[in-house]
């Protein structure tokens, strides 16, 4: 294994670290007012920092240049630097930057800084962005509108952008040119770089920007600080190769990288040593875990059942995509114990020609195949996904088949989208006949059936016996405390505060469309819901 940082290094002064100096041609248009600059101005940052999304090139990028670095340090005179001043990260987005912006809590905190949620008491804030459709990007660009008369009022405030937008050319545009209130963005390869990033921002004048589009390493021994002691994430593997022709992920996460099993292994080893009951694996493909390693042969099913070893109550896992759901993971997930049998499973659209066009790589019959695979392996286990309706030119016929697959898996939830274009992948190429009033009616229709299936679901709760893990007082009623079932209900009930953290046998007493109401058992037998 690797262990050296050259790529990294190398990375960074070849193409990338470019902050606002002057310099002959930069000068030109330094010198005009921000407002009349154009694109073009601005084209010159991405010519070393960035290469815009260009699936070909994407689909070409090798296999065999993953490095894994131990040796993440932050330089001495970083270290204190943050010492009386506070920190603020807003995320937006998926689990994947909800864990990010852990890491960077981790970093900022092993520099010194403290957290805290009031933007005016913050002397850096970071918005950890998501790229995946256009609202995402739209509440953001909001919020960075927000912020700018606390720069006006504290021009020490260093306000950064960074996570999945930041790693798209027309944001950094943007930004750079209507936003200079933003004096740092970088990429989701960067975020190592913080300390770095954040002195030259401290020290500058000028916006610093760096963005690396060429990924293809894994830091490890990043400092974390997480979200609470009872539940934790751990990402497994970074990037995405599926290429589903509406996701711009394999272009903002780069690549997929495997972290290597033993250092998952290690790490969720200190989680349970410290207590943790419950974590979830991280990917955004996690069924790909592993095909990137050359030198071994160790796939998901094969953590897993590592996984399925350590003492650790619950272990869960997020995304699954479907073509890489193998019949030794289910074989794996069978065994139960500590590997639960709730499964996400995005299948986008139930219309096997809607599928090819989005690239998903299986057909409706293969997936209610795996399905079946699935059931018949795992009685108890519950089904949850994610859909697209409205992708360019679908038809009602078309929609109708994703109506159909719904009720034909029963699905207990879902999360339901609209397609949104986005720049640089092939589907937003496309011509679309199809009217947003009638996408967003298949929406409202769609919507309508995945409550009704949930509220069913929920149903078949009252009157049984479920194990919670407690994690706290209810957030409309501190007498009442919540917690997530086995298959990631919340249930409310009354309880002592003394068994937060612990997983405990409640009775369900009243069921509602996405929640449980139940009252704590004493001494029960649980059954496995
Ligand atoms: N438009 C709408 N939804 C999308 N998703 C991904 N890309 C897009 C897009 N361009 C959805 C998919 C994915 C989930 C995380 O977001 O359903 O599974
Ligand atoms: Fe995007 Fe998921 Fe498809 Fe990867 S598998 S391209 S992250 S939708």
């Amino acid at each position: 294994m690797e262990r050296s940082i050259t790529m990294n290094e190398e990375q960074r002064k070849e193409q990338a670290q470019i902050k606002q100096e002057p310099s002959v041609d930069r000068q030109t248009s330094q010198d005009k007012p921000l407002s009349e600059k154009t694109t073009e101005d601005f084209a010159h940052y991405f010519q070393t920092t960035y290469e815009p999304p260009d699936i070909r090139k994407a689909r070409k990028r090798g296999r065999d240049e993953i490095e894994v670095h131990y040796d993440f340090d932050i330089p001495k005179e970083m270290q204190s630097i943050g010492e009386g001043k506070k920190f603020l990260i807003r995320t937006y987005g998926c689990q994947m930057n909800e864990h990010d912006t852990e890491v960077m809590a981790g970093i900022l905190t092993e520099m010194g800084y403290e957290s805290t949620s009031d933007t005016n008491d913050a002397d850096i804030i970071l918005l950890n962005t998501c790229a995946i459709r256009e609202n995402a990007e739209n509440k953001v660009f909001g919020e960075i509108g927000h912020l700018k008369p606390l720069k006006v009022e504290n021009p020490d405030l260093i306000i950064g952008v960074c996570g999945c937008m930041s790693q798209r050319e027309t944001v950094v545009n943007r930004i750079m040119k209507k936003h200079p209130q933003v004096d740092l963005i970088f990429g989701t390869h960067n975020i190592h770089r913080i300390p770095h990033l954040i002195q030259e921002a401290m020290f500058s004048k000028a916006q610093v920007v760096e963005v690396w589009s060429k990924e293809g390493d894994i830091i490890e021994n990043l400092p974390k600080v997480r979200h609470g002691k009872i539940k934790a994430w751990v990402n497994i593997m970074y990037g995405c190769d599926k290429f589903c022709t509406y996701c711009i992920v394999p272009m903002t996460r780069g690549k997929e990288r495997s972290r290597r099993p033993e250092d998952i292994i290690q790490e969720v080893r200190h989680l349970a040593a410290q207590g943790y009951q419950e974590i979830t694996l991280l990917g955004q493909n996690v069924n790909a875990y592993g095909k990137d390693f050359v030198d071994m042969d160790y796939r998901f099913g094969d953590l897993m059942n590592d996984m399925h070893k350590i003492d650790i109550p619950r272990v869960r896992f997020t995304t699954s995509h479907p073509r890489d759901f193998d019949d030794h993971l289910i074989e794996v997930l069978a065994q139960g114990g500590n590997l639960l049998d709730h499964i996400h499973l995005p299948v986008q659209s139930g219309s096997s020609y809607v599928l090819r066009k989005m690239n998903r790589k299986y057909t409706r019959e293969e997936y209610l195949e795996l399905v079946r695979k699935i059931k018949e392996a795992m009685p108890n286990a519950t089904l949850t996904t994610d859909i697209i309706v409205g992708f360019p030119n679908e038809t009602d016929e078309q929609f109708e088949e994703t109506m159909t697959l719904m009720e034909e898996v029963g699905f207990e939830a879902a999360y339901t989208f609209i397609y949104s274009p986005r720049e640089g992948t092939p589907a937003a190429a496309k011509t679309d006949e199809i009217s947003m009033e009638v996408k967003k009616e298949r929406l409202y229709r769609l919507n309508e059936l995945v409550n009704k299936q949930s509220k069913e679901s929920m149903k078949n709760y009252e009157g049984h016996v479920v194990k919670v893990l407690v994690e706290g007082e209810s957030k409309k009623d501190d007498q009442v405390l919540a917690g997530y079932t086995e298959r990631n209900k919340v249930v409310n009930f009354v309880g002592p505060k003394s068994i937060i953290g612990q997983i405990v046998d409640v009775k369900i007493t009243e069921a509602k469309t996405w929640s449980l109401n139940g009252e704590l058992v004493e001494k029960t037998v649980g059954v496995n819901r």
